[in-house]
């Protein structure tokens, strides 16, 4: 979380950083800020609680000229989301300003150390401590800035992406970064650099993904210069080419981004499922697994280690990799995994999962696998992320960046890739007939069609919402394959909404849950007409005899439900192990339209960030 974003060349630097930090707010919007050094020898800093356009009303009344800055949008950790906590943090001096992703362990050490010679702090933050060691090292060892960054950052614990700038020197901006991302821009005669790439695109199609433990020292009219902080030795310089447009960065006539995505599944779908289908759907082709023949039939055991919607995705994953491959699968959240000495060997495959690629918890879940001799594949979105970066192989999904804090397009990525995973290593070892993976592949390649087909559920949802808009609690119900679809209906309400939402195996509810239900508590039960569909009508009156409200999502053509639920939203008939992918829609819908009827800032929810780079 937090987005950093620097540019140094010869335009204006505000307006390139302000729109840079508007690409990123999906990081965190709790403040702003930006410092800009221009060629008078003024270091100006502007910062805001709240969102850019804060920012940009608090700057229009300041000095906002300069070819050189930085700038932050903040997820607060360490101290309140308050205009004094907003990065850049300033040194003492008021020489050296810093603008941090990231959060420093020992910065409680580092902040006493600084105390007893002098230092005095304004903030909150871990961040502050780091300027001001900056400022310490360079004033006592009377060395250059990136000298002092890189003496600095082998002392601190922790994970940072950073970028550092100097009153009087306009020609020189200092990145590094270590567990965080950072990207670099390579232009004509300019650099830019940001948490991501999208502040990048438009400008420049030439980047630089720096690697952990790396800093970057760009200098005005020099080659840029990458070294390793440990080392100090100079690093590979590997400028790739950006593979991006910015009509994916934009709302493309929606009112949100989160409601572009939803509409945008079958196409993103189509995009996933591009050429890993042979055209007699015979054949399932990842070349992810064709490459790593050996280490799939040797697998005793698949690990799943996710966080939050692709956590629920790897529920989905177990399921599949169980029914086609026959092999022991777990699901850990990645968060708890790092820490539960997990025993792994090399028969042992671990996949994590991450829409971002940048999550802290899963990429340090799969520094643990790898050390404990694990294979590990990864199903990403962001090409060239940390995670994909990490792992021995794996898939992307390729449904382009998502911006909506709350995961739509991507959940049904990884179930696609997921889905398409477990065909592949199931015809690997011979797991799955030829006639299941006709079948499955068959009904998959048609899915970007029936969920256009799903979608026209929207008008109907969005009146459903209106009866809802005001309930305090919702039950979200599923079995077998839409257990998990349960779990992520139910985040996606409680995330943009803010209503409470629980999501149970619908069978478990008679074990506690149940004394929930009254004429207050609304329950969405996911019942499509497969081989548990029996069993869950059991479920759907049980929840309707204690005077709960029930919204079913059923099977096209279940007019039995009519009797029962008290409102029916149908989808279309799919493969069992395909009802996740289109009964997410109307989840998704719900959770969307019951937010907008609150008034609600669907994009951007109170408390959370779209990349969670923090444990
Ligand atoms: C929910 C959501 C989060 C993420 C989680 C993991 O809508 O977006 O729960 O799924 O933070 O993020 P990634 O997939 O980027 O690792």
């Amino acid at each position: 979380m937090c987005g950093i974003v620097g540019y140094l060349g010869s335009n204006g630097a505000y307006e390139i950083l302000i729109q840079g930090l508007k690409r990123l707010e999906y990081r965190g919007y709790d403040s702003a800020g930006v410092a800009l050094v221009n060629a008078d020898g003024c270091l100006n800093v502007h910062k805001s609680q709240g969102k850019v356009s804060n920012l940009e009303q608090t700057a229009a009344a300041g000095d906002t000229t300069g070819h050189t800055g930085i700038a932050h949008t903040r997820w607060a950790t360490h101290g309140e989301p308050n205009d004094i906590n907003a990065h850049p943090h300033v040194s003492q001096s008021g020489d050296i300003a810093l603008v941090h992703n990231g959060t420093i362990e020992n910065y409680a050490v580092l902040k006493k150390l600084l105390s007893d010679h002098g230092f005095t702090f304004k903030s909150e933050t871990d961040t502050e401590v780091l300027v001001q060691l900056i400022e310490y090292i360079k004033l006592t060892s009377n060395c250059t800035l990136a000298e002092a960054v890189r003496e600095a950052l082998l002392q601190v614990e922790g994970a940072y992406a950073i970028a550092v700038v100097e009153r009087n020197d306009p020609d020189t901006l200092v990145v590094a970064r270590k567990s965080s991302p950072l990207v670099i821009g390579v232009g004509d005669g300019e650099t830019f650099i940001a948490s991501d790439a999208t502040p990048i695109i438009g400008y420049t199609d030439k980047v630089i993904y720096l690697e952990n433990d790396e800093m970057a020292i760009i200098k005005r009219g020099e080659p840029l210069s990458i070294v390793s902080v440990n080392s100090n030795q100079p690093s590979k310089i590997d400028v790739q080419k950006l593979r991006l447009s910015l009509a994916q960065l934009e709302k493309g006539g929606y009112d949100t981004f989160m409601l572009k995505e939803i509409f945008e599944q079958p196409n993103t779908l189509r995009d996933c499922l591009r050429g890993r289908i042979t055209s007699d759907n015979r054949r399932v082709v990842l070349s992810g697994v064709e490459l790593n023949k050996e280490k799939f039939l040797e697998a005793e055991r698949i690990t799943l280690v996710a966080c939050g919607t692709s956590w629920h995705a790897a529920l989905i994953g177990k399921r599949l990799i169980q029914d086609f491959c026959q092999i022991p699968v777990e699901v850990e959240y990645a968060s708890e995994f790092r820490y539960g000495n997990p025993v792994l060997g090399p028969k042992d495959i671990v996949i994590s999962i991450s829409q971002s690629g940048e999550t802290a918890d899963t990429l340090a879940a799969i520094e643990i696998a790898k050390e404990k001799g694990a294979f590990v594949y990864g199903v990403c979105n962001v090409v060239g992320a940390s995670i994909p970066r990490a792992t021995d192989s794996g898939t992307y999904i390729h449904v382009g960046p998502e911006i909506g804090v709350a995961s739509t397009k991507a959940f049904t990525g990884q179930v696609t890739v997921l889905t398409l995973f477990a065909l592949a290593v199931g015809q690997l070892r011979g797991t799955v007939s030829p006639e299941q993976i006709e079948e499955i592949a068959t009904a998959l390649k048609a899915i970007p069609a029936t969920i256009e087909e799903t979608l026209k559920v929207d008008a109907e949802v969005q009146k459903l919402s209106r009866i809802f808009t005001y309930a305090h609690n919702f039950l979200y119900l599923g079995r077998g394959y839409n257990y998990p679809t349960a779990l992520e209906g139910a985040l996606k309400l409680k995330e943009i909404s803010y209503i409470h939402a629980e999501g149970y195996p619908a069978a478990e509810m008679k074990h506690g849950p149940i004394a929930l239900i009254d004429h207050e508590m609304p329950s969405v039960i996911i019942a499509p007409s497969d081989s548990l569909y029996d069993k869950i009508i059991s479920n759907v009156q049980q929840v309707k005899s204690r005077g709960g409200a029930v919204v079913a999502i059923v099977s096209k053509g279940n007019t039995a439900m009519n009797d029962i639920a008290d409102f029916c939203i149908e989808i279309p008939e799919v493969p069992e192990c395909l009802t996740p992918l289109v009964a997410s829609i109307p989840l998704q819908l719900l959770a969307y339209y019951i937010a907008v009827n609150k008034g609600k800032d669907v994009d951007q929810p109170r408390n959370l960030a779209k990349s969670v780079t923090v444990e």
